[in-house]
């Protein structure tokens, strides 16, 4: 379901203006009397130039692709019809908790008018069904994958190659496999298994390449050193911890970013019971996985902040088991469990570029990294 999302929008009331233009500025197609958008751009790329083999490129071709627009027409593409921004959208656990052997993406692309499947304009999110017996391959063109088991137990195989050797995990309930790139993954379910998997694909796919090396190393983190990790940040009473108990997934290979691989950020938290975080904000996209809660437990997401450091006016998602929900870039929002029992979460986002580019501007509000 798509959560009605122009109160969120920034950009939804304020798209620029098109003015006039002279015969040398380029047409702004994006105003009121503009064709429909999908008759403005092609759905796979431009067409290409008329070259004659063997012969450079006439200039004239060269010059006809070239546009130069005045700076409204141009500074902010990101708006409804051009560049589209990222919906609050959330994906019910209904809609893929069960059934047979099947990779269901958490597709994005039509919104977002991009070639798909697609989550966000950098990662794609799946839930992996594999009945027990069965076998399913994971194709990517992908720097990074990761893996979360949510249940069922099976053996990851990967053969060697791009530099790496071959890989034989047998994974289970709340294990964390980290792949580079490299050969596709083989995933062989011994019962009934449902995984959640993020790569991204899309990034690679807009830059036009493919991978040659791995960036990283593989990594697993199994669900007993995590839940372990838990208990100790548990055991911690101090008061800045009260509203946050979170890991975060690193790799011996990145010290720098402190992330799980060079483009991914994951996160395992416990959001404690009559816990309201603080809001907080940052400029990658969290594709956020509830993997455990009761009722009551929600996120509130907004466009900005009132005096006493509350969301103003925000948008209520609501948590399941098994459900999926995006928050786009730079949206203010804070967790809150109103029920009777610890919730969990697993946010990945695309922190990991985001912080090689120093683009993250992560913000918290009241100052401090309680949220
Ligand atoms: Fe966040």
């Amino acid at each position: 379901m798509q959560i009605p999302s122009s109160s969120l929008d920034p950009l939804a009331s304020g798209a620029t203006t098109a003015t006039t233009l002279s015969p040398v500025l380029a047409q702004d197609t994006t105003g009121p009397a503009a064709a429909p958008a999908e008759q403005q751009r092609p759905a796979a790329g431009p067409p290409p130039l008329q070259g004659i083999p063997g012969q450079s490129l006439p200039e004239a071709d060269l010059e006809a692709v070239a546009l130069i627009y005045d700076y409204p027409q141009a500074a902010n593409p990101v708006r409804p019809g051009l560049t589209e921004p990222l919906p609050l959208q959330r994906w019910d656990a209904a809609s893929h908790g069960t059934g047979p052997t099947a990779i269901h993406p958490l597709d994005l692309a039509s919104a977002l008018r991009c070639e798909g499947p697609l989550t966000s304009p950098a990662l794609a999110a799946h839930i992996l069904r594999i009945q027990a017996g069965d076998a399913l391959e994971l194709p990517a063109v992908a720097s990074s994958s990761l893996l979360v088991v949510l249940r069922g137990r099976g053996a990851l195989q990967r053969p060697a190659g791009m530099g790496s050797e071959s890989l034989a995990i047998a994974w289970g309930p709340g294990d964390v496999v980290v792949l580079p790139a490299g050969p596709t993954p083989r995933l062989q379910a011994g019962e009934e298994s449902s995984l959640f998997w993020v790569h991204d694909g899309p990034l690679l796919h807009y830059l036009g390449v493919t991978p040659t090396a791995p960036r990283f190393r593989p990594a697993l983190y199994r669900a007993e050193r995590l839940e372990a990790e838990l208990a100790r940040l548990e055991a911690d009473h101090s008061s800045s911890r009260a509203n946050r108990l979170s890991l975060l997934l690193g790799h011996v290979d990145l010290p720098a970013s402190r992330t799980v691989s060079h483009t991914l950020w994951a996160m395992l938290g416990l959001v404690p019971p009559g816990a309201v975080q603080p809001p907080h904000r940052h400029q990658s996209v969290a594709i956020d996985l509830i993997l455990d809660c009761d009722p009551g437990c929600y996120t509130l997401v907004g466009t900005e902040l009132d005096p006493q450091g509350q969301i103003r006016n925000p948008q209520r998602i609501d948590w399941e088991p098994g459900g999926v929900f995006l928050t786009p870039p730079g949206l203010w929002h804070a967790h809150v469990n109103t029920s009777g029992r610890t919730a969990r979460l697993m946010p990945i986002q695309d922190a990991g570029l985001h912080t090689y580019l120093r683009s993250l501007d992560i913000r918290f509000a009241g100052g401090g990294l309680g949220a």
